[in-house]
């Protein structure tokens, strides 16, 4: 291998297609997809800067190799309790516990955190990741940078200050005169989204349910094939704010919405802009800095804040201290072979009590009710980067999917079906009440009559005096999901992270300790060992 100063002499001597850049690595951390694209538009960029780019998810790599490595990048976002995602949880543990001893000071990195400022944990794992690495030894060339929710600005701010470092500079090689053909990107993305048109949105929780879960189906007519999407992926949805909730922020503030404000993307009216491009929920430090504020401790909340003060904001002071407004990521719920040309959905709409006020979650509540059937939404393909059915027709599919974790099970089950894949398929789901909460009864139930379903497991967490959840059921029949593992099946889990994801996976353990006869080393082999042959896959939020 040519070093990067052999690279750029080889170059200069005219063979620059032959001579290979400086190598380099970039790592990513991704659960929802956000920091594995832009690790694509990374190695695109080093690549039109002469490196030699190898992209690679933070476990595809042992922290033990980063020593041979001179220029590193990484990205990597923070999750739950400010944990890494599934593709970085190696990585980070071993990197995290020091194992690795000194980094030479030939290691040149930087890291970019993604992350949300409206969580306690704010960019923790890619922090710890950037502490960690300069600890070691390692050189920081640019300093770590922290994105909110809307990352575009300060990642490329980030990006172009990385490769302006000495050390990337120096490395950068002569562009090599075979240019990579243009991957063809989606057109449609999170900036530019799709118009698509609401078609049905159907609720699907009985009347005494404490749930409200709605049934979205979404026509990508009029679309390119950049929206075709596989099994497993989600849908980014831009929603809009509720009008009422608009009145009631600009009641508090005493303006009338038809000020002229500034925004990035140029000026709107006041209402317009708190209607269509800004979070008039989500209070965080810069809010505070920009209003001049102090929050109490229960002042998380833009109305509630604004609220308790009497301060006067101007129209442009208000919009500066808010967010932009995010799009929400929904899993799949549909297979395109059974839907062709439509995407479907499985929402739960949120809705919450604060300081005495009901609250609801913004994207929930307008595809539930705000967006008329024959309405347009901007939407977008975010392609999962881990959770996907498996090319194997044959495999058993263990599928865990309490409440909205359905979704991608019933496109899973529809994939199935359509392909009529002879592999057996179990699923586990479960809620509060049978009678209220069995989302899909009749094309589960239709699916078990016809044995696509060969096992249906149903845990309803209130109808008994006892509790019982998924992971009841799981211990209960373990024996034979020991037995669908050791055939070569599939664990899929989608749903809440913090408590039954974890609970769940402490379930599994218990269940192939037990049935494997496997004490805590054998049992973690065997996990490690699922992980890594893709068997152990989760969509958890
Ligand atoms: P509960 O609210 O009655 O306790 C979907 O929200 C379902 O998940 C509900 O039936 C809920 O039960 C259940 N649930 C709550 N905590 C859970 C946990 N730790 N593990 C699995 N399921 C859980």
């Amino acid at each position: 291998l040519l070093t990067g100063l052999n690279a750029i002499a080889a170059a200069s001597q005219g063979d620059a297609e032959e001579a290979p850049g400086t190598p380099m690595n970039i790592l990513y951390g991704s659960q929802s997809g956000n920091a594995e694209a832009l690790s694509k538009d990374l190695r695109k960029f080093a690549k039109s800067q002469g490196f030699e780019a190898n992209v690679s998810e933070l476990d595809g790599v042992d922290p033990a190799d980063l020593a041979a490595m001179s220029h590193v990048l990484i990205v990597c976002s923070t999750f739950g309790e400010g944990e890494p995602p599934d593709n970085a949880r190696s990585f980070y543990d071993a990197l995290m516990t020091g194992a690795i001893g000194e980094l030479p000071s030939s290691l040149n990195f930087s890291v970019c955190g993604l992350g949300d400022s409206s969580y306690a944990y704010f960019n923790k794992c890619a922090q710890d990741l950037d502490a960690k690495l300069a600890e070691l030894g390692a050189t920081r060339v640019h300093d770590f940078v922290s994105c909110d929710v809307a990352f575009e600005d300060d990642y490329a701010d980030w990006k172009k200050a990385a490769f302006e470092s000495e050390a990337f500079v120096s490395a950068a090689g002569a562009v090599s005169g075979a240019v990579e053909p243009e991957e063809p990107g989606p057109k449609f993305d999170k900036n530019s989204p799709f118009l698509a048109t609401l078609m049905v949105a159907e609720n699907l929780s009985g009347d005494k349910s404490a749930k409200r879960v709605n049934h979205i189906e979404i026509s990508l007519a009029g679309g390119t094939q950049e929206l075709d999407y596989a099994v497993g992926d989600a849908l980014g949805v831009w929603p809009t704010n509720c009008a009422t909730e608009v009145q009631e922020l600009l009641a508090v503030t005493g303006l009338n919405g038809r000020e002229s404000v500034q925004l990035k993307a140029g000026p709107a009216s006041l209402r317009a802009a708190l209607l269509t491009k800004l979070d008039i929920a989500t209070v965080n430090a810069k809010t505070l800095e920009t209003w001049g504020l102090e929050a109490g401790a229960d002042d998380q909340q833009v109305i509630d804040l604004l609220k308790s003060s009497d301060k006067a904001i101007d129209a442009q002071t208000l919009v500066d201290g808010l967010r932009p407004l995010q799009p929400r990521l929904y899993s799949i719920a549909s297979s395109p072979k059974a839907h062709p040309g439509e995407v479907h959905l499985t929402v739960g709409e949120v809705h919450y009590e604060l300081h005495g006020s009901a609250r609801k979650g913004v994207a929930s509540t307008f595809l539930g009710g705000r967006l008329n059937a024959g309405g347009t939404v901007g939407v977008y393909l975010q392609r999962s980067a881990h959770f996907h059915i498996p090319a194997n027709d044959d495999a058993p599919l263990i599928m865990i999917g309490p409440g909205t974790g359905i979704a991608p099970f019933r496109a899973f089950l529809e994939e199935r079906e359509a392909r009529s894949a002879a592999g057996k398929n179990w699923l586990f789901f479960g809620d509060q009440h049978e009678a209220e909460d069995f989302l899909y009864r009749d094309q589960i139930s239709a699916w078990q009559a016809s044995g696509l379903l060969n096992n249906l497991s149903l845990a309803w967490s209130r109808d008994t005096a006892e509790k019982i959840y998924v992971q009841t059921l799981i211990k209960k029949q373990g024996a034979e999901f020991f037995a669908w593992l050791e055939e070569g099946g599939y664990i899929y889990i989608c749903g809440d992270a913090s408590r039954m994801a974890s609970d769940v996976d402490k379930a599994l353990r218990e269940v192939i300790a037990e049935h494997g006869g496997l004490d805590d080393v054998g049992t973690q082999a065997y996990m490690d060992k699922l992980v890594a042959e893709h068997r152990y896959q989760r969509d958890v939020y």
